[in-house]
């Protein structure tokens, strides 16, 4: 298949390379069989996009972020869940309660590659949508609660298109959950050196040493948790726990933010 990628759309081979890769080890800690399945149908050669440390990033955040979606879905078990930035992930199958309704949400080229590879489930559809314009914000049914998922999509933002972001998410959903990936204002300055997205022509945006950045561009925002991906990686390996210490400050973070 001849595809052509945008920048930023390149990255999602990344999470795609290192969930299909995790899957075949006997000791996988995160399971993705689709992961596998799409890298074959579209034919692409993923074998650059998984070294060691956004190996063990990639597993860390998957981890995290389902375990979070988990928790507040046993709360707002009706949610309406949106994955914005979606890729080629598949967290629905992971956290289907039976009754949420889930959306995936991405840039137009990259859901008509999605499509390719997916096709819209029962309570789970895949819709054309940019996160910094609302408009799609529109077909997205009324609920009493939104769960907002952006993993590895704001950390390619400048700081005021995170800001467009979080006014358009606050100003289309009356209430709602954002769990985010953040990155420190080292990988923004160094990210040409990032051992998986220098094998692409994306770079890193606007870097945050704190979640609580955010609430100057969006007051509607309350800040709830941040977390490391440290504290996941450092439970596996010696690499994962040295990386812990001298990469304290420089990891990847989920945030959860509620308005
Ligand atoms: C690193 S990938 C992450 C994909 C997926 N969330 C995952 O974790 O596997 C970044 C994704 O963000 C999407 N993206 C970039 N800019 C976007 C925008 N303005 N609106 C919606 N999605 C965007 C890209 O198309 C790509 O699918």
């Amino acid at each position: 298949m001849d595809l052509k990628f945008g920048d930023i759309q390149e990255t999602a081979l990344i999470t795609l390379a290192i969930r299909a890769s995790e899957t075949a080890r006997s000791n996988a800690r995160i399971r993705d069989p689709k992961a596998k399945e799409i890298i074959d149908a579209l034919g692409v050669d993923v074998s650059k996009f998984d070294p060691f440390l956004s190996h063990e990033g990639v597993v860390a955040r998957t981890i995290m972020f389902r375990d979070e979606l988990k928790r507040l879905l046993r709360r707002y078990p009706e949610a309406v869940c949106i994955n914005l930035g979606c890729g080629f992930d598949d967290k629905f199958s992971q956290v289907d309660n039976g009754k949420l309704t889930w959306f995936d949400v991405d840039l137009p080229d990259q859901i008509a590659v999605r499509r390719k590879v997916y096709e819209d489930r029962e309570r789970c559809t895949m819709m054309d949508g940019d996160a910094l314009d609302g408009a799609w914000t529109k077909n997205i049914p009324r609920a009493d609660m939104y769960l907002i998922v952006m993993e590895g999509v704001m950390e390619y933002f400048s700081k005021k298109q995170v800001k467009t972001c979080l006014n358009m998410l606050c100003d289309s959903f009356p209430h709602g959950y954002l769990l985010v990936e953040l990155h420190s204002p080292f990988l923004e300055k160094h990210g040409s050196h990032h051992d998986a997205v220098r094998h692409t022509n994306a770079s890193f945006g606007w870097g945050t040493k704190s979640g609580r950045e955010y609430l100057a561009l969006e007051p509607r925002l309350k800040y709830l948790s941040e977390k490391s991906y440290n504290e996941e990686m450092k439970k596996y390996s010696i690499r994962g726990k040295l990386f812990a210490l001298i990469g304290k400050n420089i990891n990847n973070r989920l945030a959860v933010f509620r308005w």
